[in-house]
């Protein structure tokens, strides 16, 4: 499914992608837009989104984009743009948690939350699950959460040996604050760490809405020339950066395997998976323990719903 030919939407459906700001989330934002679907998107800056709108409405001839501002680390503003999202829409067709980062160092957000995880995790979490109502209210609605193959292989240079799945125990754990802790800090492993547990909240999502019709899945997209590259490559070969960025996947192929879950009719049903690009893959081990994905729901829900 070519970012650039995706098939017209006779039912001006609307999606809501967030990071449209970012490599993919531009792509993916334009390329929906194109075919006709009303996209809200988000951006953390007022000016950089009203840009943004203008310069896609330009490109594709009509004003289909919708940007919301907030900081998806911040909890308070997850709401807020959920509110503005229900206000202005009565369902929600589309949703692609794809806005993501890696920090080089362990941040805390305002709400004392680990960056990579609010950024990462809860933030896709907090919004699939405050607009669960426009989801359902859809019938068919699909959820993407955009994450990555770094949760089954943690190594920073993954040259020689097996791949390491990311460690998560989170027996004991009882907040969300915990998990990503100062104790032994790898942003790395804390980055695939919040992929993991957005992959594992999406299968319980997943399973929860079976019936109701929405389906929910996880994707890495490959790797991909984009901003967010640029923090992952290692301090060592920062020196290589542009040799690296040449051999990656561009914007547009890496957003491919979204944009396919999201609108293939062959997909149309189809649950609970995780995609490395348009290959069903086994996520980490983990990830299918019953007991683990109970916690990380538990979790996940309280922050998502504890009082802003
Ligand atoms: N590139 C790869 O190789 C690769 C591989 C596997 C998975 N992924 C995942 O793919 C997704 C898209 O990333 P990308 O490669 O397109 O990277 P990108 O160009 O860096 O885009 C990331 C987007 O996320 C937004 N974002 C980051 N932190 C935010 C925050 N606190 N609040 C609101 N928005 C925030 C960015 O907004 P700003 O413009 O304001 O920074 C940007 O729009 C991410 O989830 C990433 O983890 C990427």
């Amino acid at each position: 499914m070519s970012a650039a030919r995706l098939p017209a939407d006779p039912h001006h459906r609307t999606a809501f992608v967030t990071g449209g700001t970012g490599g993919m989330g531009q792509v993916i934002t334009t390329a929906l837009a194109r075919a006709g679907v009303h996209v809200v998107t988000t951006s953390r800056d007022h000016d950089r989104g009203q840009t943004l709108r203008r310069r896609i409405a330009q490109e594709i001839g009509a004003d289909l984009v919708e940007v919301l501002t907030g900081d998806l680390a911040s909890r308070a503003d997850l709401h807020r743009l959920a509110a503005e999202f229900t206000a202005r829409h009565d369902r929600l067709h589309l949703l692609v948690n794809n806005a993501g980062a890696h920090y080089r160092e362990r941040l805390l957000t305002a709400d004392g939350v680990e960056a990579h995880l609010a950024v990462n995790h809860l933030a896709g979490f907090t919004l699939t699950h405050l607009l669960e109502g426009h989801l359902l209210a859809a019938g068919d609605a699909r959820v993407v959460n955009v994450v990555s193959a770094t949760m089954s292989d943690a190594r920073p240079v993954p040259l020689f040996g097996r791949p390491r799945p990311v460690p998560l125990d989170l027996s004991g754990v009882t907040d969300a604050r915990d998990i990503n802790p100062a104790d032994g800090y790898v942003p790395f492993a804390a980055y695939a760490r919040a992929k993991l547990l957005a992959t594992i909240c999406g299968y319980e999502f997943a399973e929860r809405w079976r019936d109701a019709g929405v389906t929910v899945n996880a994707v890495h997209p490959g790797i991909v020339s984009t901003g967010i590259v640029n923090d992952l490559v290692p301090a060592v070969l920062a020196p290589f950066r542009s040799f690296i960025h040449r051999r990656l996947l561009t914007p547009e192929q890496g957003a491919e395997a979204a944009l396919r879950l999201v609108t293939s009719p062959g997909l149309a049903g189809v649950t609970g998976r995780y995609y490395v690009r348009d290959r069903e893959t086994r996520s980490p081990d983990i990830s299918y323990d019953p007991a683990t994905r109970a916690a990380a729901w538990k979790l996940s829900l309280a922050w998502a719903d504890a009082v802003v």
